[in-house]
């Protein structure tokens, strides 16, 4: 896989993919975690710091609805508050990283999980465990994955909360690092799907990394690697 081989994800950027503002802050917490040399607690501590701005643009896509409240001078403030009932879906292991991150933001969330793992030679996704509310089919759902590269992965989740009666249109994505082909798997088989992302990579290498990428980011967040 090379970039050349890379889909045209144009048609996607905007509407189905919302990627963060490429701030100086921003590009410097990756900066960051991108280095090898990152000790563990660096790599933790600033990817968390991506993921909180990445579960607020979340949140920014689901539903509000006016509430009007009294301010402490005796006016009226003419505000909003969220309109749906959420749950956080993390596909484990690396999702539950993201957990934290939204449950700091919405402490009563309801947490669903999700364990699929990839193939460490086909690269091919394994769905082995799922435990999910019972009324999921009328929740918004925030699906977490810092990393949708292949689309392999995303695609199982998806599919699953659509059986369970999730419409298409009330999951959002949120992804640390993305790259075309995963966009274009995900976003061309479900085109109401939302994916809030902090940075498109260049390409997939031949081992399905993306590049420049984080290398494996299940295994430097929990300390697994060599
Ligand atoms: C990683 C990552 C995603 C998946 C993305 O998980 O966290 O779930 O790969 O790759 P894809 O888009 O090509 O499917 P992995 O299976 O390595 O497990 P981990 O969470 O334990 O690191
Ligand atoms: N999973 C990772 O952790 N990193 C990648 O680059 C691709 C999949």
């Amino acid at each position: 896989m090379t970039s050349t081989s890379a889909p045209s994800i144009e048609q996607y950027l905007g509407e189905n993919v919302r990627l963060l503002p490429q701030t100086n802050q921003l590009r410097a917490l990756h900066t960051v975690i991108r280095d090898r040399e990152a000790s563990r607690e660096d790599f933790v501590s600033y990817s968390e710091r991506i993921i909180r701005l990445l579960v607020e643009a979340a949140l920014d896509l689901l539903p509000f609805e006016p509430h009007v409240v009294r301010t402490p001078v005796g006016a009226d403030y003419q505000g909003l508050r969220f309109a749906p009932k959420l749950c956080g879906v993390p596909i484990v292991r690396a999702g539950e990283s993201m957990e934290a991150g939204l449950r700091a933001v919405c402490p009563a969330i309801r947490i669903g999980k999700v364990l699929i793992q990839r193939d460490k030679t086909t690269k091919l996704p394994h769905l082995y465990y799922s435990a999910l509310p019972e009324d999921i089919a009328q929740r918004h759902v925030l699906l977490l994955d810092p990393m949708l590269a292949t689309g392999g992965t995303a695609l199982v989740a998806v599919r699953l909360l659509l059986d369970r009666g999730v419409p298409e249109g009330n999951i959002v994505f949120v992804n640390l690092l993305t790259v075309a082909e995963g966009i274009s798997a995900v976003c061309g088989a479900h085109p109401a799907v939302r994916i809030v992302t902090s940075s498109i990579e260049e390409r997939l290498d031949e081992n399905a990394y993306m590049i420049p990428g984080i290398g494996d980011f299940g295994d430097r967040y929990f300390g697994t690697d060599k």
